[in-house]
């Protein structure tokens, strides 16, 4: 990373007088030395702070550049950031400047520009330690909350795409583009399991599985940070959140969650475990309680269980002014100051957004409510990752020296590669792939054709140039065909009955309908969000007049293909019953529309597989692939019981037929490993690739055991024809699980072993393995 210091005023001159910094003072002191490891220098500079600076490392606020936003709008009420509460700190764009002069202020996040971040950092270099700000931004899928940057699909896509290597490359990038903006630390990867259909913030995770969950926080911790912690031209991952908010009750986000010790070891921890195991230097605690205690008030969980058992060494911050919500929201605490010591105690480190924070921590620790050393712990790791980061050297940006990477192509590319992989075939009668050049006249309509919500959520508005719609996308892959639309401006509550009925007369005109229709996770500027943080439901189906819209262009009698964008699964049963052919595109970003044009005329042969269960409707709810034997022992009175779509299923264009697996061994001690191996042939006429999924079931256990937790996957590219001889290995830990002795252990007895296509067990193959 080509950064240097240099001096940028975006405020005025007055802000920091055209002073450049001075080195020159505190070129002695040690901390400065660069030889030493950044542990080392934080622990010098720590030394040399009054408890004010101290505490002042420890609180984050949101940019002034979102303040000055707040202040110029009439509508007080609007809620600019998407998070509940966003306006209620009343800070003013001068209160926040002043708080960096005087040091009390460590961390921003949502930063709006690269002028801005430097210009903070220029104000940050007045104090008396120039000690440099964290600066922290939800990049998701890719730096989206800065115009420009690369957007990839959202979590929920790259979970389709079951390609750690590729979900690796698009953090790095993106740790790259981050830097490049001014930012040093992602609050992702999301590891929440999500096992509830309606809540919102699904397409943010990487689906319902554990094992998968954890492999991909793994694989972006890794792409964010470094193979071997944090190096210094990269960015600080944030396992968020610590713990259970993707099955809240009622599936709202927020609400509390009660959970037995044996389903927060076994779903929800893994994830956390590989991430610290990975080096991750933050955690951010959850919204929710946690069994009566808020987690950000929890200290066995952010203590006894995150540090000293799973081993933690970074710090934690809290969500968004979720400390305040101890008081406001729990009633678990009395006044926010109370809400504040407590949370110190139980081991929140940083305060995120918000004013009081400070002048509490300070009264405590001066009134010995909270100890020195208690600060002093908070406020090392903090200054250790600035030291990591290299900040103290190269604080601000080289804006021209850097802006070429900003989305260069080679990012565009792993975006479209990403998007590509991340299609889900969910239904083909034979429509697809469509032949080039036999349909003249396609008409594509809804409201998501052509539209910016192809991006999700966490994403700023883009420049059109860089975002490829489904509408642009058919346009350049059939540029002689006449395409007529009807986009309803990307506003799903703006269809109305009379312009569905102007679709239904457009659709018989043309010989091809495309119809691009699902839910909308965009949070600025945009009308009718339907999902997304804070955008729970209580059905499953289109939003608006979506279905009816479809139903329109189905009478038709023309050829319909059904594209879906949306974040999270929906139940479309009566599509699944009468279109010939269905994608799920989830929400595939800058590149999707290219990627979703090549799906369709079979330029690219569609391998991604669903990472979530989609249920028949919404009172099925929760519908996991992993869920106890006796949960489908009785049937719903009325309706089918199950799986609309299982977890793991996704078609191709070509079809793979599966050998017989065989065991090395097919009898073993506790502590042995084996090798499981079978062939997969290409039987089609295409090149495609193919996920092999391997399930494991522990027949009789000490606790009741899912019918089938996956414990393995691979990416297997096979041309039309070829056969591949694909091997995994099965070791103790894939047999473990936590007993009823509350202890991680393999249990004696036999084991069922299943290969295949997908969850469903019509498409797996099963042979048992025993042990002694
Ligand atoms: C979300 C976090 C996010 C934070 C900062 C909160 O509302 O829960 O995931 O990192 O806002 O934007």
């Amino acid at each position: 990373m080509n950064t240097k210091l240099v001096s940028h005023s975006l405020f005025c001159g007055a802000v920091f007088a055209g002073s450049f910094f001075l080195m020159s003072a505190s070129i002695e002191k040690n901390y400065h030395d660069t030889s030493l490891p950044p542990a080392k220098r934080a622990a010098l500079l720590l030394k040399e702070m009054t408890l004010e600076e101290k505490i002042g490392q420890m609180c984050q606020y949101v940019g002034p550049g979102h303040v000055k936003q707040n202040e110029k709008k009439s509508d007080q009420n609007s809620n600019d950031m998407g998070n509940i509460d966003s306006n209620a700190f009343g800070l003013k764009f001068q209160t926040i400047i002043d708080k960096v002069r005087k040091g009390e202020i460590g961390s921003f996040l949502h930063v709006l520009s690269v002028e801005e971040a430097n210009a903070l950092q220029q104000v940050a270099r007045q104090t008396r330690l120039k000690i440099p700000l964290l600066i922290g931004v939800d990049a998701i899928h890719g730096n989206g909350l800065h115009a420009g940057c690369t957007i990839y699909p959202t979590a929920i896509g790259m979970a389709s795409t079951f390609n750690p290597d590729l979900l690796e490359k698009s953090g790095q990038e993106t740790a790259c583009e981050m830097r490049a903006s001014g930012m040093h630390w992602a609050f992702n990867p999301n590891l929440d399991v999500a096992r509830d259909a309606r809540w919102g913030r699904i397409g943010e995770t990487f689906g319902e599985d554990t094992y998968l969950v954890t492999q991909r926080g793994t694989s972006l911790i890794y792409g964010l940070q470094g193979r071997y912690g944090v190096e210094p031209e990269r960015v600080l991952a944030c396992a968020k959140h610590l713990i259970g908010g993707g099955e809240p009750m009622g599936g709202i986000n927020a609400a509390p969650m009660d959970m037995s010790e044996q389903k927060l070891r076994e779903v929800f921890l893994p994830p956390f475990i590989s991430a610290v195991q990975s080096n991750v230097f933050t955690v951010m605690a959850a919204h929710n309680e946690l069994n009566g205690i808020p987690c950000h008030g929890n200290y066995w969980l952010l203590n006894d269980l995150l540090r000293d058992e799973i081993g933690f060494k970074g710090f934690i911050v809290s969500d968004w002014m979720d400390i305040e919500r101890m008081y406001s929201m729990h009633h678990y605490l009395p006044s926010e100051e109370e809400a504040f010591r407590v949370s110190v105690e139980a081991g929140i480190d940083m305060h995120m957004q918000g004013d009081k924070f400070f002048e509490t921590i300070l009264t405590a620790v001066r009134d010995g409510h909270i100890s020195e050393v208690r600060i002093d712990k908070a406020v090392h790791k903090i200054l250790e990752a600035k030291f990591l980061l290299g900040l103290f050297e190269n604080p601000v940006v080289d804006i021209p020296g850097t802006r070429a990477l900003i989305a260069p192509s080679k990012h565009r590319q792993t975006a479209l590669e990403a998007a590509r992989q991340s299609l889900v075939l969910l239904k083909n009668d034979g429509l697809l792939p469509l032949k080039k050049g036999v349909y003249q006249k396609i008409f594509i309509t809804g409201p998501n054709a052509d539209s910016q919500t192809i991006l999700g959520d966490w994403v700023m508005p883009q420049p059109d140039d860089n975002v490829i719609t489904v509408y642009e996308g058919i346009r350049a892959a059939c540029p002689d065909a006449a395409i007529d639309s009807l986009c309803f401006s990307g506003v799903i509550t703006n269809i109305q009955p009379e312009d569905i009925e102007i679709a239904g007369h457009k659709a018989k005109e043309a010989d091809l309908n495309i119809v691009v229709i699902g839910e909308n996770a965009q949070r600025y500027e945009s009308k009718g969000r339907t999902c997304g943080e804070n955008c729970d439901r209580d059905n499953l189906d289109f939003p608006g007049l979506q279905q009816e819209l479809l139903e329109k262009i189905y009478a038709s009698g023309k050829p319909t293909v059904l594209i879906m964008l949306n974040g999270r699964p929906l139940s479309v049963v009566w599509a699944n019953e009468h279109l010939s052919a269905i994608l799920e595109a989830w929400e595939p970003g800058m590149m999707g529309g290219q990627a979703i044009a090549e799906v369709l005329f079979g330029d690219v042969n569609p391998s991604g597989k669903l990472p979530v269960t989609v249920p028949y409707n919404v009172g099925q709810v929760q519908t996991i692939y992993n869920h106890k034997s006796s949960q489908y022992s009785r049937q719903f009175a009325l309706t089918h019981t199950g799986y609309l779509f299982p977890f793991g299923y996704g078609l191709s264009y070509t079809s793979y037929r599966y050998g017989k697996p065989v065991l090395s061994k097919n009898r073993i001690k506790k502590d042995e490993s084996i090798t499981l191996s079978f062939d997969v042939t290409n039987a089609g006429e295409m090149n495609g690739t193919e996920i092999v999924q391997v399930y494991i079931r522990d027949e009789y256990a000490s606790v009741t055991r899912p019918v089938k937790e996956l414990k393995g996957f691979q990416r297997v590219s096979l041309k039309a024809g070829e056969t591949k001889n694909i091997e995994f290995a099965i070791t103790p830990d894939d047999l473990k699980f936590y007993t009823s002795r509350k202890v991680w252990e393999v249990e004696p007895g036999d084991f069922t072993i299943m290969v295949g296509s997908s969850s469903a067990d019509e498409d797996l193959q099963k042979l048992t393995l025993t042990v002694e």
